[in-house]
């Protein structure tokens, strides 16, 4: 890579492993981070995909020093901010940071939003602690302001109302101004839309997209849905099992993916040109149960009709397809015809 790509580098997850531990003595790892590594640019809009339970949430609450534990722990790997690993760092620096240079919106608002208070006191007290100069008053015009920023129609009236007076894409949005409010570096959006309908989904979508343009935030967007990182990403990472199967840009995963588990969501997302009667392609077998996963083997194996015994006893390692687009699986070629047959 370019030292001038490296410079961008803000945040760098390397080899991490986050394990939830059970047992009398916590024999039983569940892994449901496991080796997982991955860049994020300056302004770059990164979408993190894959099927539920797959470890999406866990990668981004490791990032936030917000794993419970017990059971949780990370026990490997490093997540460097501008170089510094979070990892190593005092809880105080981690909240610190947390605050005001990587903020978080949780897949749930209704949890996220404090029901008993306003929204515009909500945001505007946010902005006070990170800002003890600001007076009263002109945290809660910026709260308004922003309120306005994400496109809440009369925020003025809004930010007197308590969150159950909004609507859930409302609340959504009240959630993102209220992450922006600290002018974060990385804003992470867990699941942002998955409780809305389409078109409000693709309206918060949007609103993330102008924000980072406007202010030049970088995005991690954590979905179930590749459909919807199709027209925003710069970079989409694949997961399975704790592990980035695959990444590269939307081109090359939508194009020429490799992995057999990309193959399974790209049929799994609905396409207008094929006519209904095509239906719609879901993938075979259960997700992962991630504690009966062997460390030493490939996690999509028992559900890939490509698994050679291979497959079940080693792990493949991540490869260079073409610049910028890895894969980590032993039988890509194999994926050959059905690559051809998706374009
Ligand atoms: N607090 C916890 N205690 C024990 N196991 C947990 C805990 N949180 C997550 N896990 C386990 O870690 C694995 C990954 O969970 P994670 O929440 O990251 O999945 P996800 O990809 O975000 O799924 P979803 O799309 O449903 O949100 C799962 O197997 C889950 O059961
Ligand atoms: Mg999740």
């Amino acid at each position: 890579m370019a030292s001038d790509e490296n410079k961008d580098v803000i945040l760098d997850v390397k080899h991490l492993k986050t394990y939830f531990l059970s047992g009398k003595k916590n024999e039983t790892e569940m892994r449901a981070s496991d080796d997982l590594s991955y860049q994020v640019h300056k302004g770059e809009f990164v979408a993190i995909v894959g099927e539920s339970g797959s470890g999406k949430s866990v990668s981004a609450l490791s990032v936030m020093g917000l794993i419970p534990y017990p059971p949780g722990l990370v026990v490997g790997g490093e997540i460097l901010f501008h170089g510094e690993d979070l990892l190593l760092a005092s809880d105080e620096r981690i909240r610190q940071i947390r605050g005001s240079k990587i903020s978080m919106i949780f897949q749930e608002p209704s949890t996220a939003l404090n029901p008993v208070v306003t929204i515009g006191k909500q945001i505007s007290e946010t902005i006070r602690i990170h800002n003890s100069k600001i007076s009263k008053k002109d945290a809660m015009n910026k709260a308004i302001e922003l309120l306005g920023k994400v496109n809440i129609p009369n925020p003025e009236v809004r930010a007197k109302q308590y969150p159950f007076e909004l609507s859930g894409g409302m609340q959504q949005r009240a959630m993102i101004a209220m992450a922006m409010s600290c002018d974060p570096e990385i804003l992470i959006a867990d699941e942002p839309t998955t409780a809305l309908d389409v078109t409000v989904q693709a309206q918060v979508l949007e609103q993330l997209n102008s924000l980072r343009d406007e202010y030049g935030t970088a995005l991690i967007l954590i979905t179930h849905n590749l459909g919807v990182v199709a027209r925003y990403a710069d970079s989409v990472k694949v997961v399975y099992g704790g592990k980035i199967v695959e990444s590269g840009s939307p081109d090359h995963i939508f194009e020429n993916p490799h992995h057999p588990y990309t193959l399974g969501l790209i049929c799994a997302v609905p396409r207008l040109d094929l006519p209904r009667s095509h239906g719609l392609h879901t993938i075979e077998g259960d997700p992962p149960n991630m504690a009966e996963i062997k460390e030493n083997s490939c996690a999509f194996a028992p559900r890939c009709k490509y698994a050679t015994d291979r497959c079940f006893n080693e792990r493949p390692p991540e490869a260079e397809i073409e610049e910028g687009h890895i894969c980590a699986c032993f039988n890509m070629d194999k994926t050959e015809e059905e690559r051809r047959a998706l374009v």
